[in-house]
């Protein structure tokens, strides 16, 4: 892609897979994608080589695609490979997760097997507070600990689902069973909020709708094997992946 690499001012936040720096706009930022893995709360930790350019392509995909919808994000421009020009938000320390099919913690709170479809989506909320194992917590709650207003969780579980009914169908079309994914959300300047962070194999789980295989960051987070491998069938389903050329 043409390179339009913007100089960052500073840096503002180092992440467990990203990093935000400021632009010369102060209300825009520079997003980093690395090929940093981590699970389990950053008690596992690996390399996904590449897993940098794919996310920042298909967060990219995802947030047009989103935009398109009516669904407003931070997301700007693509700078190069690895970085993308977002609004600058201030996060609502909030991980909002979609579930359409039984998978994950889920799974292992509830006893249900994985792979039940719900009878209707459902959002979960968990506090972002790594020291405290993200917990769960309930709409309540989370205005209770001062993450956001009553009115702006309600407004969050509305856009939240508004994404499923956008990537879901589009997703299928492309062969993959978007099972859950993890959402965040930021205030933006003028205090609307919008959809932020990324949209990738590490946020979301993917299964190939035809075999059931697993193609997304749970084969790092449960050694399965050909990690790169899925992350690569899911840009080449959803993008327009080109691998470097053999010489
Ligand atoms: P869970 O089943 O482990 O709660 O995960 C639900 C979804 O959220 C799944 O698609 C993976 C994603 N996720 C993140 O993006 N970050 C996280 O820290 C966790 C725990 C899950």
């Amino acid at each position: 892609m043409a390179d339009k690499t913007i100089q960052p001012v500073k840096i503002l936040y180092s992440g467990k897979a990203k990093q935000v720096y400021a632009a010369p706009d102060k209300d825009l930022v520079i997003i980093h994608y690395r090929d940093d893995a981590t699970a389990f709360n950053g008690e596992k930790r690996g390399r996904i080589e590449d897993k940098g350019i794919i996310n920042n392509k298909l967060s990219a995909r995802f947030f047009r695609l989103l935009e398109e919808a009516g669904v407003p994000t931070h997301f700007v421009s693509l700078l190069n490979d690895r970085q993308m020009l977002c609004k600058n938000v201030a996060i609502i320390p909030l991980e909002v997760i979609v579930r359409n099919v039984v998978a994950g913690s889920l799974a292992k709170r509830t006893g249900q097997a994985e792979g039940v479809e719900l009878p209707e989506p459902m959002v979960e909320l968990t506090y972002k507070d790594d020291a405290q194992g993200d917990p769960l917590v309930t709409e309540e709650e989370a205005v209770s600990m001062g993450a956001a207003s009553k009115e702006e969780v309600e407004r969050i579980r509305q856009m939240a689902l508004r994404v499923n009914e956008v990537l879901r169908p589009f997703a299928l079309e492309r062969k993959l069973r978007l099972i859950d994914f993890k959402l965040e959300f930021g205030r933006a300047g003028d205090g609307k909020i919008i959809l932020a962070d990324e949209i990738s194999p590490d946020t979301c789980r993917f299964w190939d709708a035809e075999t059931g295989e697993k193609l997304d960051k749970d084969r790092f987070r449960r050694d399965l094997g050909n990690v790169k491998e899925a992350y690569i069938e899911v840009w080449n389903r959803i993008g327009d992946y080109q691998p470097a050329p053999a010489v």
